[in-house]
């Protein structure tokens, strides 16, 4: 009774083991702090809610085209010219469950054994686990602090090889809140061109950008249009990530392949959430400008709270709601039992001593840094950037 290989090279997450203590922590009477979640703290708003109650009392409560219901698609057109100036068919969008099904079946239907996949490194968590699950190989390029966390795209070009098939581009990005600039993008696009590769563009924090920053498309660069498959989703966007609706654009023919491949694993999205996801997008996202600006005031507190602390480098984040500090200086320092060798022993100590929970740096591929969260409340923000100065404060003194 053996299970399948394929079970053994997935990578169980390694923020698991982080997880697993502050549940323990807080079930056993701890008063722990999270500054670990991959989602906004706010409510779904209310009019997108009563949508998914008006669709169940009016029966929409059956299955949907693989691709989704065309009220949908529709409105997924119009966001893609409204926002990211790009123009495609209703033919060439489909609806998926998250953000991240969308990510999975283009890189299922885009790559095989033997291929390789260019990705930005620091990355986020499911890209290599993705990879590897299609049976192609991860080959990083270093996007380094030094350089806001953006890739050089001399060093994207040079790692291109005859295996390369696709690169996975992640704008604005999980886990260190770099936007990328028009020119650069504009130079990676020359790069995916002459090239002929595929590009695959995660732009699903697209709205959370800070002091006027604008966001650009990579898909929105007319001489790689047809290699270009463009990801987003309402979960950050509408603080709906347990609604599962995300979206994908590209060639008509990645598309069709995506839903050949989404027809016999989960069919269509959820049908009630999809009528939610028409609301959404076909309202006036201004109204949620709010949000968006209570992120920025946050990322300003745990910035100027961070530059205050000793020996941590951080860059200051121009979207997301992540900071990506450097911690490696307290690497080989020892506290009580503790003692700091990498990414998950600094979280693992911070989490035990001083109640604080962060995201190893180990597991978007960079052990040096830590992730920080700051969808948290002010309150908790306040507390948490206490304790993690206090616990700063014991290892530096050593
Ligand atoms: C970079 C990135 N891409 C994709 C996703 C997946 O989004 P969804 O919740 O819509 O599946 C996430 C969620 O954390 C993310 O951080």
């Amino acid at each position: 009774m053996h299970l399948a290989d394929r079970v053994d090279r997935i990578q169980s997450s390694k923020t698991v083991s982080i997880t697993n203590t502050v549940l323990k922590m807080k079930q056993e009477g701890y008063d722990v702090i999270s500054l670990g979640a991959g989602e906004p703290d706010f409510e779904t708003p209310d009019f997108i809610k009563k949508a998914a109650i008006e669709a169940i009392q009016t029966g929409k409560t059956k299955y949907t085209q693989v691709m989704g219901i065309p009220e949908l698609r529709k409105a997924i057109v119009e966001k893609f010219k409204r926002d990211n100036d790009l123009d495609y068919g209703i033919d060439r969008v489909v609806v998926t469950t998250g953000g991240k099904q969308a990510l999975f079946n283009a890189v299922l239907a885009i790559c095989q054994e033997g291929d390789e996949v260019l990705v930005p490194s620091p990355f986020w968590v499911s890209y290599p686990e993705q990879i590897q699950m299609a049976g192609a190989t991860l080959v990083p390029v270093k996007a380094l602090p030094e350089n806001g966390f953006k890739i050089d795209p001399e060093d994207l070009k040079a790692a291109i090889t005859p295996r390369t098939k696709l690169v996975i581009f992640n704008n604005p990005v999980n886990p260190t809140g770099a936007v990328y600039d028009f020119q650069t993008l504009e130079q990676i696009a020359k790069i995916v061109a002459e090239a002929h590769i595929w590009a695959l563009t995660d732009e699903i924090y697209e709205k959370i950008v800070f002091d006027g920053v604008r966001h650009y498309s990579l898909a929105a660069f007319p001489e790689i249009k047809e290699q270009v498959v463009v990801v987003n989703g309402v979960s950050k966007a509408f603080a709906m990530t347990g609604w599962r609706i995300g979206f994908a654009a590209g060639s008509k023919e990645v598309i069709s392949a995506m839903n050949k491949i989404q027809g016999h694993s989960t069919s269509n999205a959820n049908t009630m959430a999809q009528w939610a996801s028409v609301a959404a997008l076909n309202s006036d996202w201004q109204n949620l400008q709010w949000m968006v600006d209570e992120f920025e005031k946050r990322r300003n507190f745990v910035v100027e709270r961070l530059s205050a602390m000793p020996d941590v480098a951080s860059v200051k984040p121009a979207g997301t709601f992540y900071i990506f500090p450097k911690v490696s200086s307290y690497f080989g320092k020892k506290y009580g039992k503790y003692e700091i060798r990498d990414s998950l022993s600094f979280c693992q100590f911070l989490l035990e001593e001083e109640k604080v929970a962060l995201i190893p740096g180990e597991a978007f591929g960079a052990d040096e840094f830590v992730r920080i969260s700051f969808a948290a409340s002010f309150a908790d923000l306040e507390k948490g950037m206490n304790r993690i100065g206090q616990g700063l404060t014991k290892l530096y003194s050593l």
